[in-house]
Order: structure tokens, then C-alpha cells, then sequence
């Protein structure tokens, strides 16, 4: 289906935002990473000039930049009012303000806009969607996905999840995915059966708490090998 710019809120987190995340490691940014759902993150953009090898997926990447920077601006206002309303819902240590938080998110899309299009002919980003990705079996070492499944556990169904996952698990030997609870705060009942799932086919997937909370309690990832 095709996406509707106007449904999307295109925030991205950077860099260090992804390292908190997934706990990634030095060892883990020098693997071949997919990033399914990055949006107008900086963390493709923030490793490519590093040297390490990201490829991010996402049907944003069907506009262009100036399409992307317009719907930023268009909603950027509203949501850090909705932030603003709801103080007790967030944690701000990572984000000391609501503003500081904003002003992280323009300078985390104005990095992303300054590498887009260079990135998009090179094949750094993708046009593509969970959840079947265009990726060959075990392209990748390592898969990871924040702000999408399980935030949106209230959009779209398990169906959804569990196709996602076994897609990501098909191109990626590791799959992460950030946070666990839904954008009602709450824990998402889809990870609890989906790890049991994933146990019964022979993967091991696994809970891990980690040094990034925004979200009031959204600190966990979930972790999954063959
Ligand atoms: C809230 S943003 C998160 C962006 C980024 N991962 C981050 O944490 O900074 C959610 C992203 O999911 C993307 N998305 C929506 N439907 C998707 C799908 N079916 N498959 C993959 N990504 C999707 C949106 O376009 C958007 O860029």
C-alpha cells in the first residue's frame, strides 16, 4: 500500500540515540547492519561517515527531501506540545526539556537531509516495507528496528509482528528490536507470544534492559538469534 506522507511523523533519533537502543557495541558497528523502519534518523548517515556499513529500508524513502523536511515542520509544533502536556509520561534524562528535545530532533533530520539523496543513489536507503523486505537470505549480520513494531502493537496486528520479525530474522542472523511497550505506554501483549513462538522454531530471543528511556518504562529491547 502505498504510504500517505501525512500519516507519518518523521522524528529520528541519532547515532548515540541507536547505540543506547540496541547496547551496540564497538564489535556491533562494524557488522552489516539493516535498519528497518529508520525514517529521518542520522544513524546511517552518522556511521557512513564513520566507514561502517548501513543499510536503512523504509517507505519514506519514496519522497524526496524536501517532502520529508516540509512534514517535519508541519507536525514538530504539535507533538513537543503533546511532550509539553504529558511531563510525567517521559524521562528526562537523556532529553533534559521538551525543547532540547526538539532541537535534538532538527538537528537529528538536518543530518539525515544533508546525506539523503548521495545516500539514496548509492543504496544506503531503500524504499521498501515490512513486512517483506527485498533483501537476499542472510544478506545482513545484524537487523534493527526502533520506534515501529511493538510501538504501533495498537495499528497493526501480531500477523504483522510475527511476518516482520521472521522476514528480518531471514535477511539478518540477529534481530533488535526497541522499545517493548506501546505509544499508550503500555507493555506490548505481542512480545511475550512471539518470543514463546520464536523458542518453539529454534531461535533464542531475549529481553534486555538498556541505558536509554524516554517513553515512562520503555527501556527494553528485544534481542533474537538463530
Ligand atoms: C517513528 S519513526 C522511527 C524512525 C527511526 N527508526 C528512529 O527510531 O529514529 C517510524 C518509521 O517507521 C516507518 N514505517 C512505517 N511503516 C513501515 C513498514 N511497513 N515497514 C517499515 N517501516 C515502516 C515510517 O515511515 C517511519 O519512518
Amino acid at each position: 500500500m502505498a504510504m500517505q506522507l501525512d500519516k507519518v511523523v518523521p522524528f529520528g533519533r541519532s547515532l548515540d540515540e541507536y547505540r543506547q537502543m540496541f547496547a551496540l557495541s564497538e564489535d556491533d558497528l562494524v557488522r552489516t547492519i539493516i535498519g528497518v523502519g529508520d525514517g529521518p534518523a542520522s544513524f546511517n548517515a552518522e556511521m557512513h561517515a564513520l566507514g561502517k556499513q548501513v543499510v536503512s529500508v523504509d517507505p519514506l524513502f519514496a519522497f524526496t527531501a524536501d517532502d520529508i523536511e516540509w512534514r517535519f515542520y508541519a507536525v514538530v509544533d504539535a507533538i513537543i506540545e503533546q511532550v509539553k502536556a504529558t511531563p510525567d509520561d517521559w524521562v528526562w534524562t537523556y532529553h533534559c526539556s521538551s525543547e532540547d528535545l526538539r532541537q535534538t530532533r532538527i538537528n537529528v533530520l538536518a543530518r539525515f537531509i544533508t546525506d539523503y539523496e548521495a545516500g539514496k543513489t548509492t543504496g544506503r536507503y531503500v524504499v521498501g516495507e515490512l513486512p517483506h523486505l527485498d533483501f537476499t537470505d542472510n544478506q545482513f549480520d545484524l537487523a534493527l528496528c526502533s520506534h515501529f513494531l511493538f510501538l504501533y502493537s495498537d495499528q497493526f496486528s501480531y500477523d504483522f509482528h510475527r511476518l516482520s520479525i521472521l522476514d528480518m530474522l531471514r535477511v539478518a542472523s540477529e534481530v533488535r528490536v526497541f522499545p517493548l511497550m506501546t505509544l499508550g505506554l503500555q507493555p506490548s501483549l505481542y512480545v511475550g507470544p512471539l518470543m514463546q513462538e520464536l523458542h518453539s522454531i529454534g531461535y533464542t530471543a531475549q529481553i534486555q534492559t538498556v541505558p536509554y528511556e524516554f517513553q515512562r518504562g520503555g527501556n527494553q529491547m528485544l534481542c533474537i538469534k538463530r
